[in-house]
């Protein structure tokens, strides 16, 4: 499996190389209008691409990533660095700074030394994660060699920060959407909600202009069935992806269960 160049919760990391198989044959342009860690446009690797998200600091790590890989990666180095040297105040500080500022360049260094590495904000947008105190973060070198990887892949892709709406405003009969969106019923634990009805028009709207979309959309995880059935007439097939462990849940309970989550297809 392919490394994580930014680690969010709900990554479709895991699910990602059997997501794709279901990819249609032939498509235009791809949208991807609630990136989050971008697993599914690092698996499909398209020529081109219009990203989204509602996190604005988070489309501007995105954006850093594509432009100006050594710099984010330098950045890096010297804030590690100064960690490994001075110890926690420096952890502290950049994440004032982070706060202050929203630079991508110690986002970057605050999510990969944070507790289990969850980016996580408080209601303001502020960070609000502490130091993990047991381990040191990925080494300035390895994550170097992810970065410009992860760089290379992304060269045809924009990115927005904008509600989904607006991201995939411009596609075209033939092109193809990947959603993702926030778990409706753990609304409030990603950034930002989306209002369901609001959601089933949208998917009206791009059935009735020819656009293919790709849903993940709901989890039976473990005893609790978490399916919400999307009205039929807005789909085509509805399929069950096994998607192994939910980190999330292994996070909050200290348990692992097995997770199926369906994938709605409109062709
Ligand atoms: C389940 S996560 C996507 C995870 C992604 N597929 C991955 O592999 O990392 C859902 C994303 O939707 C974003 N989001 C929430 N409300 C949104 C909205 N109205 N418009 C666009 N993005 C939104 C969140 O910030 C979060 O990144």
């Amino acid at each position: 499996m392919f490394k994580p160049v930014i680690k969010w919760s709900g990554s479709k990391r895991s699910q990602a190389a059997r997501i794709k198989e279901y990819l249609p044959k032939e498509f235009n342009r791809y949208y991807e209008p609630f990136i989050g860690g971008g697993s599914m446009l690092y698996a499909i690797n398209p020529p081109d691409a219009v990203c989204g998200d509602i996190c604005a600091p988070l489309i501007d790590l995105w954006n850093e990533i594509k432009r100006d890989p050594m710099g984010l990666s330098e950045a890096y180095r010297q804030h590690w660095t100064k960690l490994q040297t001075e110890g926690y105040q420096a952890y502290y500080e950049i994440r004032d700074d982070f706060n202050r500022t929203r630079s991508p360049e110690d986002l970057l260094f605050l999510s990969r030394t944070c507790v289990n590495g969850l980016i996580r904000f408080n209601a303001n947008g502020d960070f609000n994660n502490s130091l993990h105190h047991t381990r040191p973060g990925i080494s300035p070198d390895s994550l170097e060699k992810i970065i410009l990887d992860w760089s290379e892949h992304i060269q045809g892709a924009e990115f927005i920060a904008a509600d989904y709406t607006v991201t995939t405003e411009s596609a075209q009969t033939g092109d193809l959407i990947y959603l993702d969106p926030p778990y409706f019923h753990t609304k409030g634990r990603y950034y930002g909600a989306i209002n369901f009805d609001a959601f089933l028009t949208y998917l009206e709207h791009l059935n009735s202009k020819g656009i293919k979309y790709m849903l993940s959309f709901d989890g039976i995880r473990g005893e609790d069935d978490f399916t919400i059935e999307l009205p039929k007439e807005l789909y085509r097939r509805h399929e069950f992806i096994p998607s192994g462990n939910s980190s999330f849940k292994k996070v909050m309970d200290k348990e692992s269960v097995h997770v199926l989550e369906s994938l709605y297809l409109n062709w």
